[in-house]
């Protein structure tokens, strides 16, 4: 039998399982075969075809994104699964969920099938995809095998793409019959328009970034997070609040571990980091859906996910490009990239006192996998993949620019950003596929195979 390579990684800072502690990982192969604190025994390190030395640095478990839009199929001039993909691999990422909301839009089997493919082909990290819910598709929603589809996704407020279900009767049926995660952007939609057009009948149309938060208010947000946890509640089914980025929505919510919820939480970096104050500075940059609100939200989301309100931290890497995102808050698109630096953004709000390391790999690796069930990842374990990243906490101060963005849309809301930590390298599957800058392009990942469901 062909033996299969043996890389050992060892005297690194291992953060896994709430816990910090030096030791070392043996893989072999695709998979992780030992985990141990101290020193390696000597003859593992003999016997490796390949050994890291980490001293000094932080071997995570790779980071599980589980909320991107990398627009592929359709609109691949902002971005594609292979530029995407290599953006998550050098931030740390090495897996991702991809929303449905491409050209044309993921709202069929067929459609899951034909993204897996393509990524098969080009992805450098691991994926899933959601299938999106609209009222031609529940019967087949009920129908489809959700061991390769990552859950059910349900616009209540329209975004990118103009996906939307608003309908009671349809929301009923969905959550009565889909045997499934169902994952929800709640903006009510009425609320919305109402509100753009009381704006725009003041103010006229040429409108500031401050108008933003104004026309995706908080009520919106609320009034729509409020509706979809009663249909979850009513129908026992498993919902996960999508980028939450209100206090008020918090009401909603419970804290404990999300193998016990009935709803679960998402927010994303952009909800943690920045407040309608930055948008003065960094304008239609950070426009996206739900609007980044008050500085009062942040505060309040950053203890969210101390407390355990708060499972996730997801991206919702949404590149457009520079002229797209030119315009006025009517007009400009919405979303940003985010997925190569987020884990890098992250470990600096940790290293400004908000959040401890160990939390933030709950929030990015380990709840992610507890949530969608994904199948021996997210954890540093014997015997589930080796996706692991490692990162330099403690470097240089450098600063974070649009050139060195790996994204198609070549720019980052981060730029001009000084921080002093990097990744070092990210293996997907046991196989390297991002050091010291460079990105190895012939890494494939595999399908996500997703367990957790509403059964
Ligand atoms: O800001 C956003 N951008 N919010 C969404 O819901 C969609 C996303 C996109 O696809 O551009
Ligand atoms: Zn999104």
């Amino acid at each position: 039998m062909e033996s299969k390579p043996v890389t050992v990684i060892h005297r690194a800072s291992i953060v896994n399982e709430g816990r910090a502690f030096t030791g070392y990982v043996a893989v072999e192969g695709e998979f992780i075969t030992a985990v141990g604190e101290g020193e390696a025994p000597a003859e593992l390190i003999a016997g490796a075809d390949s050994v890291v030395d980490a001293a000094g640095r932080l071997l995570l478990p790779g980071i599980i994104d589980t909320h991107v839009h990398f627009r592929d199929p359709g609109l691949t001039h902002k971005a594609d699964m292979a530029t995407e993909s290599l953006a998550a691999v050098a931030g740390g990422v090495t897996s991702f969920i991809d929303m449905p909301n491409t050209r044309p839009a993921t709202v069929s089997t067929e459609a899951v099938e034909a993204k897996m493919r393509r990524a098969s082909e080009v992805s450098l990290a691991n994926y899933g995809f959601f299938i999106g819910a609209t009222a031609d598709n529940i019967d087949a929603l009920a129908a489809a095998d959700y061991s390769r589809i990552a859950g059910v996704k349900l616009f209540l407020g329209s975004s990118t793409g103009g996906m939307l279900l608003t309908e009671q009767e349809y929301l009923e049926k969905l959550f009565s019959t889909v045997p499934a995660l169902i994952a929800v952007h709640a903006e009510d939609e009425a609320i919305l328009r109402a509100n753009r057009d009381a704006v725009v009948a003041r103010y006229g149309e040429n409108l500031t970034m401050d108008f933003h938060p104004v026309i995706r208010n908080h009520r919106a947000c609320f009034e729509a997070s409020k509706r979809v946890v009663d249909l979850a509640r009513r129908h026992n089914h498993r919902l996960h609040l999508l980028h939450v980025s209100t206090a008020d929505e918090l009401s909603l919510l419970h804290p404990g571990t999300p193998e016990d919820k009935l709803v679960t939480a998402e927010t994303c970096p952009q909800y943690l980091a920045f407040s309608d104050e930055q948008y003065a500075m960094l304008g239609t940059r950070i426009k996206c859906n739900p609007a980044i609100k008050r500085p009062a939200d942040r505060d309040a989301l950053r203890d969210a996910v101390n407390t355990g309100l708060i499972d996730t931290i997801a991206t919702d890497h949404a590149p457009h490009l520079p002229e797209e995102k030119s315009g006025t808050a009517l007009t400009a698109a919405s979303g940003m990239p985010l997925i190569q630096f987020s884990l890098t953004l992250m470990l600096q709000m940790a290293e400004e006192g908000f959040f401890t390391v160990p939390l933030l790999v709950e929030k990015m690796a380990h709840n992610p996998a507890i949530i969608y069930g994904i199948d021996r990842r997210g954890f540093i374990r014997p015997g589930y993949y080796a996706d692991l990243t490692l990162v330099n906490n403690d470097c240089e101060p450098y600063t974070i620019t649009d050139q060195w963005v790996l994204s198609r849309c070549g720019w980052t809301p981060l730029d001009g950003l000084t921080v002093s930590n990097k990744v070092d390298m990210t293996w997907v599957n046991g196989r390297l596929a991002y050091r010291f800058g460079v990105g190895f392009s012939d890494v494939r990942g595999l399908p996500l195979s997703f367990g957790h469901k509403n059964q």
